[in-house]
């Protein structure tokens, strides 16, 4: 660089008398210099930038030699629990369309990762997201606070229907990215530097931040703002899905999707480009109907193809595993005894907070109907996030006050059996036994993460709910509430 040439000794006192044509080489040298090192620089430094890093070598993972055994399928999930799972549910299925072994993620933190909202068109570059996904992730392990949603959700039933292929997040990414995950559990919250560092990498590469590579690694660009999932409904493969950006947000945002509806066996399955590679990244999984729509997966049956169609019936309801149902059939059983109801009030939780009236209403009248049969004292159990100081002035506190009618049930986190099962759960660590080629060299030992006290609460909420004879009032809108019902339809506390 003949940067030298423009720095005189004396420049101070003759910085007057430059004349106009140096000034202006000085200036372009400098603009010269800037853009060569920012290209040479940023790649390096910021291998999170928003672009795809061009010219990278081929990572290690994708070298034909070490290349893992295997087609793999991974995505990124967010939002609750109820969200999570509905995900997982149309990853399972995706799976078992593509024929990929699904790589089963952990509980995230409730709203740890936020994708936005479809319906604006507002949501997160799937790379972002995945690579949220992956930090967060990350960081569960490092705070030894990793469940896997298959320590919470039973997926034996599938296992022994022996066509859908699981493995654990963990052990994937010991093989994967070649780390030993052993020592990522510490009280010392600085991970070892190489570690963290090659972590670091192979989950921008998973994200997608370097692109895709053919035969190794397809990062999916489609989300529900581009694309809705079908499956072997051959005349709508390619259209125009029936939702599109009206013209003023196009205009008002400057909006330039459209959205397709895709077959996604044709996409992504035999003979497209996304086969051959060993790892496939979904972005979000999660779909709601919208207008008349689905937002971004509508596969809800598949009578064409009767294996699927099986799957499909199978997932509508995955239950928690036995520890947790246990623990509700046993609050059910031994605490409350005798028949009970169930009220669910979500009141606290952002679009919740403005329907308190509601909420309590369909309780009120359903106390009132139970008081009309002649019950005398009428059990109840509440699962709330208002707390049980802040009852006096609702409807709750007045239950609450007139115990000769009734008689109110809580479980709270500290309770002996929320501390019990979330001990049992781990130690069970369903999540590592999953079916998996590279379990045995991943190196992570079943370590016993506590589980997060605040969602063991949740499950058995749920289970006592599922259990109470006299009946259910949920919140209208809550994932809570569904989830819920759907347990109840399936009658998991018989048995
Ligand atoms: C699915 O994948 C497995 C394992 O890679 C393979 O053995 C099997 O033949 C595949 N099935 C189909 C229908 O392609
Ligand atoms: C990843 O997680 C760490 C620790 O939680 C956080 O400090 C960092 O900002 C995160 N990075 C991204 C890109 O989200
Ligand atoms: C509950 O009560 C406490 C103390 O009385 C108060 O500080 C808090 O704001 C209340 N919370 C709600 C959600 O009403």
């Amino acid at each position: 660089m003949e940067t030298e040439t423009f720095i005189r000794p004396n420049n101070k006192s003759k910085k007057k008398q430059r004349s106009p044509l140096l000034t202006f080489l000085f200036l372009f040298t400098l603009i010269l210099l800037f853009f060569y090192f920012k290209n040479f620089i940023s790649p390096s430094l910021l291998p999170l930038s928003k672009k795809s890093i061009p010219i990278i070598p081929r990572p290690q993972q994708c070298n034909p030699t070490n290349r893992l055994q295997g087609k793999f399928m991974w995505y990124a999930p967010h939002s609750g629990f109820s969200n999570q799972l509905a995900e997982f549910k149309n990853a399972i299925l995706m799976a078992k369309i593509l024929n990929r072994t699904l790589v089963v993620p952990p509980v995230l933190d409730h709203h740890a990762v936020a994708l936005g909202s479809c319906p604006k068109f507002r949501v997160l570059e799937p790379n972002e997201l995945r690579y949220l996904v992956w930090n967060h992730s990350i960081q569960l392990l490092r705070d030894c606070r990793y469940v896997s949603m298959a320590d919470i959700v039973d997926l034996s039933p599938l296992a022994s229907y022996s066509t859908v292929r699981f493995i654990d997040f963990r052990a994937f990414v010991s093989s994967w990215c070649g780390v030993n995950l052993d020592v990522i559990c510490s009280k010392d919250q600085n991970i070892p530097s190489p570690l963290s560092e090659s972590l670091r990498q192979c989950g921008s590469l998973l994200s997608g931040y370097y692109g895709s590579f053919s035969g190794c690694l397809s990062a999916l660009k489609e989300d529900c703002r581009t694309t809705v999932w079908t499956y072997k409904k051959d005349n709508e493969d390619g259209a125009l899905d029936s939702f599109q950006p009206d013209d003023q947000l196009r205009k008002k945002k400057k909006i330039s999707f459209i959205r397709r509806r895709k077959d996604v066996y044709k996409a992504l399955g035999p003979g497209s480009a996304a086969e051959s590679a060993t790892v496939l990244a979904f972005g979000s999984l999660f779909t709601a109907p919208y207008k008349g729509s689905e937002s971004h997966v509508d596969i809800h049956e598949a009578p064409n193809d009767p294996i699927v169609q099986t799957l499909i019936k199978k997932i509508e309801f995955l239950p928690f595993v036995p520890e947790i149902i246990n623990a509700g059939k046993k609050f059910a059983l031994q605490t409350i005894k005798g028949p009970f109801l169930c009220a669910q009030l979500r009141l606290l939780d952002g679009q919740f907070k403005n329907h308190h009236k509601a909420t309590f209403l369909g309780l009120k009248q359903k106390i009132e109907s139970l008081r009309q049969t002649g019950q005398k004292q009428i059990h109840v159990f509440v699962m709330t996030d208002l707390p049980m100081a802040n009852w006096t002035g609702s409807y709750l506190g007045n239950l609450a006050k007139d115990s000769d009618a009734f008689k109110l049930f809580v479980i709270r986190e500290e309770d002996d059996l929320v501390q019990e099962t979330a001990k049992e759960v781990m130690a069970a660590g369903h999540g590592l036994k999953l079916g998996s080629v590279s379990q045995s060299s991943a190196g992570i030992d079943k370590r016993h993460y506590p589980q997060s006290l605040t969602d063991v609460l949740l499950y058995i909420e749920e289970v006592v709910c599922s259990c109470a004879s006299l009946g259910f009032v949920g919140t209208a809108g809550s994932t809570i509430a569904e989830s819920i019902e759907l347990m109840r339809k399936h009658d998991i506390c018989s048995g």
